[in-house]
């Protein structure tokens, strides 16, 4: 309108010069408050934007795709903006989980393939690495740049990726075997997340990057899965450091905030055969603990805290020397095995640490029906190091003991005979997978070591759960005995010389004339040494103490004044196996509490005894009757042989699962339980990953 207004005036005349000055003034001060009226308007709406803090740093750069999430949002009271953002919960689940921590919202596995990698924002590794270079290159930024969440969730899919892509060849390696592929939804463990939106107005001072958050457990679980191992974990101080597989993880104490961890990549990873094993234990692994076979598979998914009256060895405790002690006691070794365990100077190994021995015993199968994977995570506190014996070799050797009747020194029994059979089979597979293309983990190899495993698990658990655990320990007590007595003494009576192939050969009589023996020796000395020592101590030892023990809570008042409860049956079907044979034992052995849901099989103790002499089918007859007259306290001297052959046949089946177990799976040379974690098993404390 001014511009009218003068542009009037100029054009009317030239006669009146005060109105041009006028004007000229008029003009100047309009383009000068014009300016200043900019200006602040500028200044204005530059401290809006300002006060959207640390909107820039949630740029690509650091966030990867995950920066798309990032918004300013007007606070109209507060008059500035406020800075939204999301970030990843991340988790370790089953993969038919539903629920994360963010309720009512989706959760996101991450399982390797496009459709996950879009969904969790992410990329392959090598893929993210290329994209970081080439925006370091564009903009000359710092190499931390990147959040470490970012490259661990592209690591994570990487480890699934590549996995999968492994077996799948390796099912094609294995060619004429074809078993149905296992998929992503057959694990029992991944890792999962939930996006949550949060502003940067709650970032603690100090932080400067957008955080991910999970929690210990499952970060144990992470690092665990992937390969890496503690090599300090000290709580008190917050100083964590672990490292392995080209990874390095560090953890420090963040002020207002917490546990900050960190991923850093410093080598080339690896995620073929040596891949964990996806299973749900493994999260009990991580901490130290181990589900034993006779863990019910309908039991709660994660073990009940350590209330001390279990004692159906549900699980074990093996994460530390103190852990171990704990165990031995829980299966009622006495105090020198669990003093060897605690102390320093004592032997803890024969041709391996014996924690493994008992882990192999007892640790559930957790290797996965027709997968490739083998690898845990080591739940003790020894190195599991291979070079010193050949489990194949004990197989062998096994094998030709337990067909050595001269080594039983028994009547042979149903499951001796079968499990002589097993071996027999098994050594055949052990040899067939020497000639394939994957010596070692050949597929049929580890489908008949499964298959082993499952039959031993059948019969342990039809067996009496005491008889088994006396049996047990009876044989870690003498076999750490064997460890640490010093072998000077000689018994002289029961050196026998062995016709060998190299002219006279003492039996070894102590574990440590192993070390002696040169590598080819090695395993025969340690069978002979398990089966004509060990099994003859452990067989007359473990029926002795069982019949006693049963003796003597037969009159213990807890057992028989009141109605008896599921426990009460099981122990007191044991107690009548002590005087009778075992099929007295039962009717009982079939309550739901004892054994699995009775199917149509039959119940083992009836097959067995189909299978045995005549003459022995008298004695059980007989000693049925007895177990119906006048009570478990008649100590017949004619069961004792029975309840040995029995012994027997438990110990011979834990020894050949123990092998198995081994054989089927494996840990990495490098993964110990250094430091106990076992009171972080299932531990919800928070942690954050920078
Ligand atoms: C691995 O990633 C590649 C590239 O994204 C994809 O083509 C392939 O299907 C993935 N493999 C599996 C097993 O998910």
């Amino acid at each position: 309108m001014s511009n009218s207004n003068s542009a009037q005036n100029g054009g009317g005349c030239g006669c009146g010069g005060g109105d041009d000055d006028d004007s000229v003034v008029n003009w100047a001060a309009l383009v000068i408050s014009l300016v200043a009226l900019l200006g602040t308007a500028a200044q204005v709406l530059q401290q809006y934007i300002a006060s959207a803090a640390g909107y820039a740093n949630c740029g690509e750069n650091v966030m990867g795709k995950w920066h798309e999430s990032k918004k300013r949002k007007f606070r109209p009271t507060e008059l500035r903006f406020e800075v939204r953002f999301q970030t990843p919960v991340i988790f370790v689940c089953p993969t038919n989980n539903l629920r994360g921590p963010i309720m009512g919202q989706p959760i996101c596995f991450v399982d390797g393939t496009k459709e996950s990698l879009v969904k969790t924002r992410a990329m392959l590794a090598n893929d993210e690495e290329r994209q970081r270079r080439s925006q370091e290159s564009r903009v000359h930024t710092a190499d931390n740049e990147r959040a470490s969440w970012v490259v661990l969730l592209s690591h994570l899919q990487t480890m699934e990726n590549e996995s999968a892509e492994w077996q799948k060849e390796h099912y094609k390696l294995n060619w004429p075997y074809r078993p149905s592929p296992v998929t992503f939804q057959q694990h029992t463990l991944a890792v999962a997340l939930q996006p949550k939106e949060r502003s940067w107005d709650t970032m603690p001072a100090g932080v400067k990057k957008p955080y991910a958050t999970t929690t210990i457990c499952h970060l144990l679980e992470i690092a665990a899965m992937m390969g890496i191992y503690w090599k300090e974990f000290d709580r008190s101080r917050d100083r964590y450091r672990a490292e392995g597989n080209g990874y390095l993880l560090t953890g420090v104490n963040v002020p207002d905030l917490g546990v900050m961890f960190t991923l850093q990549v410093t080598g080339k990873s690896k995620f073929r055969e040596n891949r964990v094993i996806p299973v749900d234990e493994v999260k009990e692994l991580c901490c130290g603990f181990v589900s034993t076979l006779f863990r019910e598979s309908k039991d709660p998914r994660r073990i009940e805290f350590p209330n001390e009256d279990t004692n159906d060895m549900g699980f074990l405790q093996l994460g530390s020397m103190d852990e171990i002690a704990e165990t031995m006691v829980q299966i009622q070794c006495n105090t020198d095995t669990a003093n060897y365990f605690r102390s320093r100077e004592a032997k803890h190994r024969h041709l391996f640490p014996v924690p493994f021995e008992l882990l192999g015993m007892l640790g559930k199968t957790l290797h996965i029906r027709d997968s490739g994977f083998r690898m845990l995570p080591n739940p003790t506190p020894y190195r599991w190091d291979k070079k010193f014996f050949n489990l194949r070799r004990l197989v062998k050797e096994y094998r030709n003991r337990i067909s050595d009747t001269d080594a039983l020194d028994l009547p042979p029994n149903a499951q001796i005979q079968k499990l002589e059979t097993v071996a027999k089979e098994l050594v055949d597979a052990l040899s067939e997978d020497m000639k394939s293309k994957t010596p070692g983990n050949s597929l049929p190899l580890l489908s008949k070591l499964h298959e082993v495993l499952d039959q031993c698990d059948d019969f342990l658990k039809k067996c009496d759960r005491d008889l088994v655990r006396m049996v047990l320990r009876e044989h870690f007590q003498e076999v750490m005995r064997l460890i640490n007595e010093k072998s000077t003494a000689e018994s002289g009576h029961d050196i026998r010389s062995v016709n060998g192939g190299g002219g006279d050969k003492r039996r070894a009589e102590h574990f440590d004339e192993l070390t002696a023996a040169n590598p080819e020796q090695r395993q025969e000395a340690f069978m002979e040494l398990y089966f004509f020592k060990v099994l003859r101590h452990v067989k007359t030892e473990a029926v002795k103490w069982y019949c006693r023990r049963r003796q003597t809570t037969q009159y213990a008042p807890s057992m028989h004044s009141r109605e008896p409860s599921v426990k009460d049956i099981d122990s007191d079907s044991g107690a009548k196996g002590c005087t009778a044979s075992a099929p007295s034992a039962r009717p009982t052995t079939t309550t739901p509490a004892s054994s699995p849901p009775p199917g149509p099989t039959t119940p083992p103790v009836p097959r067995l005894q189909k299978q045995e002499s005549g003459q022995q089918r008298d004695k059980l007859q007989v000693t049925i009757q007895v177990s119906s007259g006048p009570g478990p306290n008649s100590d017949d001297g004619n069961n004792i042989p029975l309840m040995e052959s029995k012994a027997a046949a438990i110990w011979c089946t834990l020894v050949l699962r123990m092998l198995c177990w081994l054989l089927l799976h494996d840990f990495d040379k490098k993964d110990v339980q250094e430091f106990p974690k076992s009171e972080l098993l299932g531990s919800r404390l928070p942690v954050y990953i920078a």
